[in-house]
């Protein structure tokens, strides 16, 4: 079964082919990032206008290995939510109108639901070794999730951001640190040359909850960017230092929280999924801390994708095929 998923929930238009749930045939992603680093983050108009623009084009070149194009495809899966709408909308609309000209089922997906099958497309056995449950992070630009997973399409949220996201801190790090968007990649990047031990930033810990929070972090490097500031103009190598900090810290947070949750649950494995699982610290953190195996996607099956679509959709689709042709979109969805 060839199954064509499409994302457009944020600011990449993504679209994948993905056969028999396993082998992936094309991988298609457009990113806005150039357009939304002038502004330093996401303009919703603007990102649904460049998803519009560039659908048509992703769509293409996704199916462009596939002998009869189109014609091979047997089924459709879209983000329906959560998300920006009108971002959504052009996904949503784009992938219903093609499913009823070619004849095939649409399926809709939750974004999040798709970080965390993200994994099976390069470990899909890990629902039988280690087994469920499985204890998965979600850590993205408008998310940062703790969920239990106890089987396919069974998920309980046991922890979330009280208020920025993970990714956002680090957008909103960067932004204030001069450095590009998106500010997870750039504040890896500045951090290689930078000693966090040097630029300490405490974590906050939440005491008897598996909720995070990142806005007093965030807080703490804007006062340390304005005494710093004060002084003069602020090296590149103090740059890096803070960078160094900042990421050391929030990745700490993401770690000591899900390893707790981990043992509390009694998982049998990880799952790391979003965008900021892409970061090369947190990778390395959690497979040294975790009691369990970890899975992570490679980087870009981390940050948004069709093929992380396209499986939930395989997936979803094998335990229920019925088309969803009153699909409409979700901004608010959530998981657990
Ligand atoms: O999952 P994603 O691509 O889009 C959303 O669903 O939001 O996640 C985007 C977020 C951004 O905030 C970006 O800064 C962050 O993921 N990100 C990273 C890295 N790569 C992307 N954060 C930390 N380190 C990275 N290497
Ligand atoms: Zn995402």
């Amino acid at each position: 079964m060839i199954i064509l998923g499409i994302e457009t929930s944020c600011d990449d238009t993504a679209a994948a082919v993905l056969c028999d749930g396993s082998e992936l045939v094309s991988n298609v992603v457009s990113s806005q990032h150039n357009i939304h680093s002038q502004y330093g983050g996401i303009i919703p108009e603007v990102a649904a206008r460049q998803h519009f623009k560039a659908i048509n084009s992703v769509l293409k070149k996704a199916v462009e290995p596939l002998e009869n194009k189109f014609r091979d495809v047997d089924a459709i899966a879209v983000t329906n939510g959560p998300g920006l709408a009108g971002s959504l909308l052009v996904g949503v609309n784009v992938a219903k109108g093609l499913a009823l000209s070619i004849g095939v089922p649409v399926i809709g997906v939750n974004h999040l639901e798709g970080h965390v099958y993200s994994t099976w497309i390069e470990h899909n056995e890990i629902d039988k070794n280690p087994g469920f449950p499985l204890l998965c992070l979600i850590a993205s630009g408008a998310h940062t999730d703790l969920v239990l997973m106890k089987d396919f399409g069974s998920f309980s949220l046991i922890g979330r951001t009280r208020d920025d996201a993970s990714g956002e801190a680090f957008d909103k790090g960067a932004r204030m640190l001069g450095l590009g968007f998106p500010g997870g990649p750039e504040i890896q990047k500045a951090a290689i040359n930078g000693d966090a031990k040097k630029r300490k930033f405490t974590k906050s810990k939440m005491p008897g909850t598996f909720d995070f929070s990142f806005s007093g972090i965030k807080s703490a490097l804007r006062r340390e960017i304005e005494i710093e500031s004060s002084k003069g103009k602020i090296s590149s190598q103090k740059i890096s230092d803070f960078a160094a900090g900042y990421q050391e810290g929030i990745v700490d947070s993401l770690v000591s929280k899900t390893v707790e949750a981990v043992k509390e649950h009694y998982a049998n494995g990880i799952i790391i999924g979003g965008g900021v699982a892409s970061n090369q610290l947190l990778r390395e953190e959690i497979a040294d801390k975790s009691p369990v195996p970890v899975f992570i996607p490679r980087p870009n099956l981390c940050t948004d994708n069709g093929a992380m679509i396209a499986m939930t959709g395989w997936i979803k689709f094998k335990e229920k095929p019925s088309p969803q042709w009153d699909l409409d979109v979700i901004p608010g969805m959530k998981i657990g």
